[in-house]
């Protein structure tokens, strides 16, 4: 029985290019893990769209006097090319501004309201005399109240990192206009988060399969007391309340951007004339659904889109929410304000996909903080996709090519060493599987990088090249066995480098795709024809790293 995989992936703000951060924190491992499902022949949805609504993209408006749609739509573009570019394969990435996702938050808005799970609550807020508006938190300036740092945004401190209310800030000031606000009152909806706290408390406890990091702040949190949060804001770029008396008011964009997972589902099937068809992802027992996000997105995806969900009922809670530490750069915190990042589109202007997959899976930052490095790309791509994987493909390929006509050749008696790596293939590609199935990004790449290993090995000890003329039965066994090493091999590492795996599976002389062929090794038929290989890979030279660094270094600001 094929299982059925949700999978929601963290909705990026449309607000600047997406960088290494975003791909290695979200996309990334889901993309994997979609991949590996479908191969295995399950049935995958996987979404997410641009958030486009909220603060982050009007202050970048604001900045550039650009509307937020125009800024919106700028990066919406941008992101689908980059994850067409890196190989992210979105069943579908929409946004957070069509009708149907209006629909669909207005819809879970107004149930939780009948049920009187909001509270409306007077609060004082910020307001621009000059601007006549109220200021969104992120459009206020001041001093933190905890360590005194004078650049303080209105919702957190970049410094100390403390969250804050503007109200607290010292001095505030307007970071539109530098003008000074004053404190006005204003009414609100407030989620009370109180009435799902017993029933989430016991969801929660029951997770043990997540990761004990997520499992961990998730208790932490639920054990504080879930208090009423506001889930409108003073704001004209978003969906409107749609209450009565809250004219002018617009829901909160987190409490919106988490129904975008349910509105996209059904944006989805009904692009494919199946209206209903979004059910098989949302009801039933059977259906599994993860949820993949950096980790300071943990609550909204392990307390409030499930409290949103227990209101509104009879919807699947999310089974895991394998969310991701950061991933810093060259040994520094990732900061968009401060330039330090790696961006999608130039990175893709200059090398391949699969070599930044690779990098990115083998230093995801699962149960830490990893630190990207240009040095270590370049000495990855070199020793470890051109000299160990690469080499291991080209020479068996194209020795195989030019000795043996074009063809599989026929093996032989498999001696000891022979069976030893059609094992390790086999138990490779049970491991790969097992790791992949929790969600263990790196150990499988470790795993699957281990039987190129172990094959480049074998191809030293029985140096096929050496025995040619003497042996040629012994050298067909020996290429036999490594093409199926390397079949294994286009298998278990075509969820990380599928541009490379479907390359392999041509020159293999195999029809269809590799993510077709499903989770299997496909044994090489003798007599079947190879067609002609080229390499999988490219060496970078070692200024490679030089380059980038200094290219970092250059666009740096402040800091
Ligand atoms: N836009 C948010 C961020 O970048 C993530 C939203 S995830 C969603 O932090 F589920 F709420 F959409
Ligand atoms: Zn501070």
């Amino acid at each position: 029985m094929p299982e059925r995989i949700f999978i929601g992936v963290a909705w990026p703000y449309p607000n600047g290019p997406l960088h290494l951060g975003h791909i290695a924190g979200a996309y990334l491992p889901a993309d994997i893990f979609a991949r590996y499902h479908r191969v295995k022949g399950n049935e995958v949805l996987m979404v997410s769209g641009s958030d486009a609504h909220g603060t982050p993209v009007t202050v970048l408006a604001d900045k550039e006097s650009r509307t937020p749609q125009e800024i919106f739509e700028r990066y919406h573009a941008s992101f689908l090319r980059s994850f067409r570019g890196l190989g992210i394969s979105f069943d579908i990435f929409t946004h957070t501004d069509t009708p149907n996702h209006a629909q669909t938050a207005r819809d879970i808005f107004l149930k939780l309201y009948e049920r009187g799970h909001f509270l409306k609550q007077r609060t004082r807020q910020l307001y621009s005399p000059t601007l006549n508006m109220f200021l969104p938190d992120r459009y206020v300036e001041g001093t933190c109240p905890r360590c005194g740092f004078a650049r303080a945004r209105g919702d957190q401190c970049d410094k100390c990192g403390s969250l804050l209310d503007p109200l607290d800030l010292k001095e505030p000031r307007c970071k539109l206009d530098g003008s000074v606000p004053e404190v006005r009152e204003t009414d609100h909806l407030f989620l009370r988060l109180g009435d799902f706290e017993e029933r989430l408390k016991a969801w929660v406890r029951k997770q043990t399969h997540w990761r004990s990091n997520v499992h961990r702040f998730t208790l932490g949190y639920l054990e504080e007391g879930l208090k009423p949060r506001a889930m409108t804001r003073d704001l004209a770029w978003g969906i409107p309340v749609p209450v009565a008396g809250f004219d002018g008011k617009c829901i909160y964009v987190w409490f919106e951007a988490v129904i975008g997972y349910l509105s996209a589902s059904k944006q989805y099937f009904q692009e494919r004339g199946d209206p209903e068809g979004w059910r098989r992802f949302w009801q039933g027992p059977e259906v599994k659904s993860y949820y993949f996000i950096g980790k300071d997105n943990i609550p909204f995806h392990t307390i409030i889109w499930p409290a949103i969900l227990m209101g509104y009922g009879g919807l699947n809670l999310p089974y895991d929410v394998p969310a991701n530490e950061y991933l810093t750069l060259e040994g520094r915190k990732l900061s968009t304000s401060e330039a330090w990042a790696v961006w999608v589109p130039d990175y893709l202007e200059r090398y391949d996909p699969d070599p930044l997959r690779y990098t990115l899976s083998v230093t995801m930052p699962e149960s830490g903080d990893l630190d990207f490095t240009w040095k270590e790309f370049v000495r990855r791509n070199n020793d470890e996709l051109v000299a160990t994987y690469g080499n291991l493909v080209n020479r068996v390929l194209t020795f195989t090519y030019r000795n043996f006509d074009r063809r599989v050749p026929r093996p032989a008696h498999l001696d000891a060493r022979d069976q030893a790596l059609l094992a390790k293939a086999k138990h490779t590609l049970q491991a790969v599987d097992k790791a992949l199935a929790h969600t263990s990004f790196r150990e499988a790449v470790r795993e699957a990088f281990s039987l190129a290993q172990e094959g480049n090995r074998y191809l030293e000890d029985l140096a096929p090249w050496k025995t040619l003329r003497e042996d040629p039965q012994r050298t067909a066994t020996t290429l036999w066995v490594a093409l199926y090493a390397i079949a294994a091999l286009k298998t278990v590492l075509g969820p990380f480098l599928p541009f490379s795996s479907e390359k392999l599976h041509h020159f293999l002389g195999l029809e269809g795709t590799a993510a077709g062929a499903g989770w299997a090794i496909q044994e090489p038929v003798p007599g079947r024809p190879l067609r002609e290989p080229a390499a999988l890979f490219k060496k970078l030279e070692e200024q490679v790293a030089l380059d980038e660094r200094a290219r970092l270094e250059a666009a740096r600001v402040g800091g």
